[in-house]
């Protein structure tokens, strides 16, 4: 006998699995992904009257539509209309189209200012503060930072009280940030963007911080970065992917064609929760779970990002 059921629980994460298909209010999209030790997938589907054949293999997506006179696609974020006979390919080789940079500890180091501003707060209040639960804060929200100095005291504040210190610490962290200039950058990241630029790939900023556009502008950076995510409008901080994302759709480049640079853990879990190459900076922590592991922002080469998308 056959169970019909479980047949088609197969189709459909073949279909909707590795193919990536989906019926979104009657917008039908493909968002291919196939197995490393698959050579082809193909499939039929017979949508509103018309039949379209699907044919995957590692390099390259093919839609040929069989019967009907017109249908509207999507491949990944790119929207098309095959005609009656049509056929049209996309490629399917990962190539390197963004870089996006956490910014603390990978562009400029603004750790030790954090910390002076954190450890201000801590000494007014009597809480205990140092360098090893400074490396804790690396790469989450202002908000979060001020929780766990709290749970590491064992101190319990009240929301206005911690909002209230907040506005503080950044005001502190602030003034500090006056004298930052391009002497801050850190090492081979200038190089880096000019390489980048030259090389036609973009640059984009997915960092925690809510100062990030001002920092940029002190560095004298800017012009480098087509998009800054916004810290303050994304739903979930890191080690949620929402950062990352966020800065591959603002500059129009498909997720799996980025690489992140971060120099924290909850840094390199956003970036592998986005289906993105991770690089780890290793100066202030070691960072096992990335894709390339470098002890310095100078060992960072156009040419290391770009040889992550060849395996
Ligand atoms: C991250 C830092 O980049 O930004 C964290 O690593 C910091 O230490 C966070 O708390 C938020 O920064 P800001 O500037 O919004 O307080
Ligand atoms: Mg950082």
């Amino acid at each position: 006998g056959i169970h019909t059921a479980c047949m088609a629980g197969s189709w459909m994460s073949v279909v909707y699995g590795f193919a990536g298909f989906e019926d979104y209010g009657g917008e039908y999209s493909f968002n291919p992904h196939l197995p490393k030790e698959w050579k082809k997938l193909s499939f039929s589907l017979a949508i509103r009257g018309a039949l379209l054949d699907v044919t995957l293999s590692q390099n390259e997506a093919v839609y040929s539509l069989k019967e009907g006179s017109e249908l509207e696609l999507s491949h990944r974020n790119e929207k098309f209309v095959l005609k009656a006979g049509e056929k049209k390919s996309f490629s399917l080789k990962k190539k390197l189209a963004a870089v996006l940079f956490d910014l603390d500890g990978v562009v400029t180091n603004t750790a030790p200012l954090h910390f002076a501003a954190w450890k201000k707060m801590a000494d007014e209040e009597g809480l205990r503060f140092d360098e090893d639960m400074n490396k804790k804060l690396l790469g989450i929200s202002r908000e979060a930072s001020l929780e766990v100095i709290l749970k590491e005291n064992g101190a319990e504040w009240s929301a206005e009280k911690k909002s209230a210190w907040c506005v503080k610490k950044n005001e502190i962290y602030k003034k500090s940030l006056e004298t930052l200039g391009e002497k801050d950058i850190l090492p081979g990241i200038k190089k880096l963007l000019e390489d980048l630029k030259a090389h036609g790939i973009k640059a984009a900023l997915a960092s925690s911080s809510k100062n990030a556009p001002m920092i940029l502008e002190r560095l004298g950076i800017s012009e480098y970065f087509c998009a800054i995510a916004d810290a303050a409008k994304v739903q979930k901080a890191k080690p949620e992917p929402d950062l990352f994302l966020e800065a591959a759709e603002k500059c129009g480049v498909w997720y799996a064609d980025c690489v992140g640079v971060e120099d924290a853990e909850s840094g390199v879990s956003a970036i592998k929760k986005a289906g993105m190459k991770s690089v780890g900076i290793e100066t202030t922590v070691t960072l096992p779970n990335a894709d390339l592991r470098l002890s310095s922002t100078a060992e960072l080469t156009y040419e290391k990002l770009a040889s992550l998308m060849e395996d």
